[in-house]
């Protein structure tokens, strides 16, 4: 399949491409998006066939629900049975943005958006060409992120081809996504509304506008506990290489673990903030990745995370992060992409969290 591309910063001719991915969506078939999370593979989320055609392209497994985009506040009142005062209150607060709000689902919804569930989860994204797009196409947008399942998100178009071109029949290119995790997701269904993925809508501030939200314990490291969306129980963002997370204490090994690393020859990625960078030793084979903010380092995860499956190191070691406003998104993405490979301080020892052995290279 050809996959048309599409230029959105060239104001002029956005209105024409708009017109032509829209046109292409009512046909039943996938366009790739922007938005201010991450890139969305979409399709006409009202018809059945054409969604099937997102799990084909992302090799996704059919029990994971897609969310529903929108492009305007009432237009999720089709796609429920009803809004309760929570749901209403975060709408108001947050949309449009960074947050998915699962809801329960009218009939119009099919059972290929929501994989059999009574729920449905809508979003309505800020990103101004995401909402054009929305617009154009009258209806609202299934999309997943647009990468092939297991990958990293894409957050800029190229990113999206690597893994698309071929696949889907069009891309809007709308520059690198400003935010850079996907949206935070809350099921307003129950009594006590309940984050089920963390991302750029902070625990913080949901907790600002409802009082109280409490974290899918699926999310937490107790093993009795299975998480609520389902998409979050598969593993993901893993890059090629085996990444180790330091956290807490053991942030502090990161200028010995490189050094003891590059000593044994391996060419070892690090992703890591400007202070810790300061103490690394330097070497041609040390792929540093620097950040200067949790925002920063928001934007760029993804991106950074593939960027190392194209300069192939041997290790990745990542200083993990407070989790505090956005770190705690980024800590859930970091450690799935570690494989929860969490290196932790004990009495001055370091040791993974799941009880695995320590890898070679620090012996
Ligand atoms: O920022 C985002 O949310 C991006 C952009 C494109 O909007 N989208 C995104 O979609 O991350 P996806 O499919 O990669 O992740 C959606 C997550 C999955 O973990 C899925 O299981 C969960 O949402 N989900 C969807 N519908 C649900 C429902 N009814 N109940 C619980 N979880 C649901
Ligand atoms: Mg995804």
């Amino acid at each position: 399949m050809q996959t048309c591309y599409w230029q959105l910063q060239e104001h002029k001719e956005a209105e024409q491409a708009y017109a032509e991915a829209a046109a292409l969506i009512q046909q039943g078939e996938v366009v790739a998006f922007p938005t201010e999370t991450v890139y969305g593979l979409g399709a006409d989320g009202l018809n059945g066939e054409a969604v099937t055609k997102i799990f084909l392209a992302k090799g996704r497994p059919n029990d994971n629900p897609l969310i529903l985009h929108i492009a305007d506040l009432k237009d999720i009142e089709p796609l429920t049975t009803g809004l309760n005062a929570n749901a209403r209150a975060l709408a108001k607060a947050f949309w449009p943005g960074p947050l998915t709000l699962v809801v329960n689902k009218s009939a119009l919804v099919p059972q290929e958006v929501s994989a059999g569930l009574p729920t449905v989860a809508v979003r309505f994204p800020a990103n101004r060409y995401a909402q054009d797009f929305i617009k154009a196409c009258g209806c609202p947008i299934a999309a997943p992120s647009a990468n092939l399942s297991g990958r990293p998100s894409p957050t800029n178009a190229q990113d999206v081809l690597e893994d698309m071109q071929g696949k889907i029949a069009g891309i809007l290119d709308g520059g690198s996504c400003a935010i850079g995790v996907e949206s935070t997701i809350v099921d307003t269904t129950e009594a006590v509304p309940t984050i089920l993925r963390p991302g750029g809508i902070t625990y913080e501030m949901l907790t600002e506008v409802l009082g109280f939200v409490e974290i899918d314990k699926g999310l937490l490291d107790d093993k009795n506990f299975k998480p609520k969306a389902p998409g979050m129980k598969y593993r993901h963002y893993a890059p090629k290489a085996s990444m180790y997370l330091l956290e807490d204490e053991a942030t502090k090994a990161l200028p010995a673990w490189t050094a003891k690393a590059l000593a044994q020859g391996l060419r070892v990625g690090v992703l890591c903030s400007e202070t810790a960078a300061k103490a690394l030793p330097r070497s041609q084979n040390l792929l540093l990745s620097v950040w200067h903010s949790k925002e920063e380092l928001a934007a760029e995860l993804f991106y950074l995370l593939r960027d190392f499956d194209r300069t192939c190191p041997a290790v990745i070691l990542a200083e993990g992060v407070s989790e505090e406003g956005l770190g705690l998104a980024l800590m859930n993405r970091m450690r799935k992409a570690a494989g929860y490979q969490e290196v932790v301080a004990e009495n001055g020892c370091y040791r993974l969290k799941n009880g695995a052995q320590l890898p070679a290279f620090l012996d």
